[in-house]
């Protein structure tokens, strides 16, 4: 007979563990395939949705939730009251101009902006403290415009930056040299766009560096053709799935959800993000990707990545083309 007489002590607010909370901002085919991945991958146990499309938001929300069965244990909530991104921990902004065929990144950039300069001072009322990235593009100049208008340290807002564009060069790696893309490391670095560059000198295959491969199943090394066509395949991508399908969204959304994986564990995960550089390279003051370590705190700290002066060379190029964009939007 159970001992109906003895009622448990009332369990302190402090000790319930806070749950953790992922907000996506835009319910388009990036934030939502995001918020998608998110609750697969099982990354954090509350994903919010928030859009200005009532309908549309409501709409992915539900059509999400109604998976729950199917996913690692989650909350899916949707709604156009930015009050749904309360408390989050991370903030994921994907909402933005649409590319369209042909349309370059930073083409987006005036539309872009306005929309971030009105929604950050809404989310940062609900979420003062959550790690702010930026996804929408021209996700560099958009970063860099997000810090100067929310004031924010560089460490708690970054953006995406060439994570999508490193995961589809080693994927290319892995295709041409035939191994596991898990086994290859190698970084695009400077703009998530045109003026990118590859880091070859740096790449590996399983710790053998990417210079030195000679080959296994009778192919090859990766000669410097394949790398130049590598290098322009990475760099096309988007226009190519633009043009065939209207836009991009489930690899981006796939590296989102690791962003939001290397913030929510704490896994000071090397990633090539997005951040306000000082000095690095002789770069300051202007967002583009470097292998950079993301974990709890945010992005934390950049890797003195050992490169080769052409790439030196890229990287400065590609600051100068992004700082001339900034300085046209008046930051
Ligand atoms: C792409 C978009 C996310 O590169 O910029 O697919």
């Amino acid at each position: 007979m159970s001992d109906r007489s003895r009622t448990p002590a009332p369990v302190e607010a402090s000790a319930v563990r806070k749950t953790t909370k992922v907000a996506v901002v835009g319910a388009g085919a990036v934030g939502s395939t995001m918020a998608y991945a998110t609750l697969m991958r099982g990354s954090a146990r509350t994903v919010a949705l928030f859009d200005i499309n009532k309908a549309k938001v409501e709409a992915e929300a539900l059509d999400l939730a109604h998976g729950i069965q199917f996913m690692p244990m989650a909350e899916v909530i949707g709604s156009d009251d930015v009050a749904v991104c309360a408390d989050a921990d991370v903030i994921m902004v994907t909402a933005g101009a649409k590319q369209k065929p042909g349309q370059s990144r930073i083409d987006l950039a005036e539309a872009t902006i306005g929309l971030v300069s009105k929604i950050l001072p809404e989310l940062q009322a609900v979420a003062p403290d959550a790690m702010y990235v930026m996804v929408t593009n021209p996700v560099d100049i958009v970063t860099y415009a997000a810090l100067k208008i929310s004031g924010l340290p560089p460490t708690q807002l970054f953006g995406s930056g060439t994570v999508l564009d490193s995961s589809r060069l080693r994927y290319l790696i892995a295709q041409h040299c035939g191994v596991a893309v898990q086994n290859v490391h190698a970084y695009m670095a400077g703009e998530h766009g045109d003026s990118e560059i590859p880091l070859w000198s740096s790449a590996t295959i399983g710790g053998v560096p990417l210079l030195d491969w000679e080959g296994i199943d009778g192919r090859g090394p990766l000669t410097v053709q394949a790398r130049d066509e590598i290098a322009h395949e990475v760099i096309n991508s988007a226009y190519r799935i633009i043009e065939g399908k209207g836009a991009t969204n489930y690899a981006v959304a796939l590296a989102g959800s690791r962003i939001i994986e290397a913030v929510l564990n704490d896994e000071h995960r090397v990633l090539p993000v997005s951040t306000l550089l000082d000095d690095y390279y002789g770069i300051s003051d202007i967002c583009l990707s470097v292998p950079s370590i993301v974990g709890r705190h945010g992005c934390t700290d950049r890797l003195a990545v050992p490169l080769s002066p052409l790439e030196i060379r890229g990287l400065q190029h590609s600051a100068a083309s992004l700082k001339d964009v900034a300085r046209k939007f008046g930051f």
